[in-house]
C-alpha cells in the first residue's frame, strides 16, 4: 500500500494535521475549542505525525516520549470517509516502527472508549478499565508488529 508516516514539519503538514484532528476528534464528536496553538504539539519529545496515503494526508497521531522506554500515543485519527479500510492499522504499525526507532520498548494510549476494540485487534491490552478513556499498553519488541 502506498502509505508512509511523516513527521509534521512544513506549514502544509501542520495545516493537514490540525484539520484532520479537528474534524475527527472535535467536530465529529460535537466538541468545540480545538486549539491549533496548543503548546504540547511543539514540545521537544512530542512527535506530531501524519499518515500519507496516495500522496495525501489521511491520518494523524502524536507520539509523546515519556522516558527512554515509554511513549504515549495521543490523538489518533483517520479521516472520517476513510475509516474501516485498514488505514488505522497501517498508521499504528508505522507509529510502532517509528517508536522502536527512538529506542522505546512500550507504548501507552488513553483510548477513546469506542476505539478499545481497534487497539485490541492490534495487540494492545487494557491495563486500567476504570476510567472514561481506558489505559491500554503494548510492548514493542523487534519485529513485533501486529498483523
Ligand atoms: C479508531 C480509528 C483510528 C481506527 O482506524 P480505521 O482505519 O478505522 O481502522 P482499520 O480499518 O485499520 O481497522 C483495523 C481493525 O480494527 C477494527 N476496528 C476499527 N475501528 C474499530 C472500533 N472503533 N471498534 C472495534 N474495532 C475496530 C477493524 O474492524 C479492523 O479489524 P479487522 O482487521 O478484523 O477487520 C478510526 O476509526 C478513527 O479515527 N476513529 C475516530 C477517532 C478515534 O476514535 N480515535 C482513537 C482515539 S484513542
Amino acid at each position: 500500500m502506498p502509505s508512509h508516516l511523516k513527521r509534521v514539519e512544513s506549514d502544509g503538514d501542520w495545516a493537514a494535521y490540525h484539520a484532520i484532528r479537528k474534524r475527527v476528534l472535535w467536530d465529529d464528536r460535537g466538541l468545540g475549542g480545538y486549539d491549533e496553538r496548543h503548546p504540547d504539539d511543539r514540545l521537544a519529545g512530542n512527535h506530531p505525525l501524519l499518515l500519507m496515503h496516495d500522496g495525501a494526508p489521511v491520518g494523524t497521531a502524536r507520539l509523546d516520549v515519556v522516558d527512554q522506554h515509554l511513549g504515549i500515543v495521543r490523538l489518533v485519527a483517520i479521516e472520517a470517509g476513510l475509516q474501516r479500510h485498514g488505514l488505522g492499522r497501517t498508521l499504528m504499525r508505522q507509529v510502532e516502527t517509528y517508536a522502536r526507532g527512538l529506542g522505546l520498548d512500550r507504548l501507552d494510549v488513553n483510548a477513546a472508549s469506542d476505539a478499545e476494540g481497534f487497539y485490541q485487534k492490534l495487540g494492545w491490552s487494557t491495563v486500567r478499565a476504570d476510567r472514561e478513556n481506558p489505559l491500554m499498553t503494548k510492548a514493542l519488541s523487534d519485529g513485533d508488529i501486529a498483523s
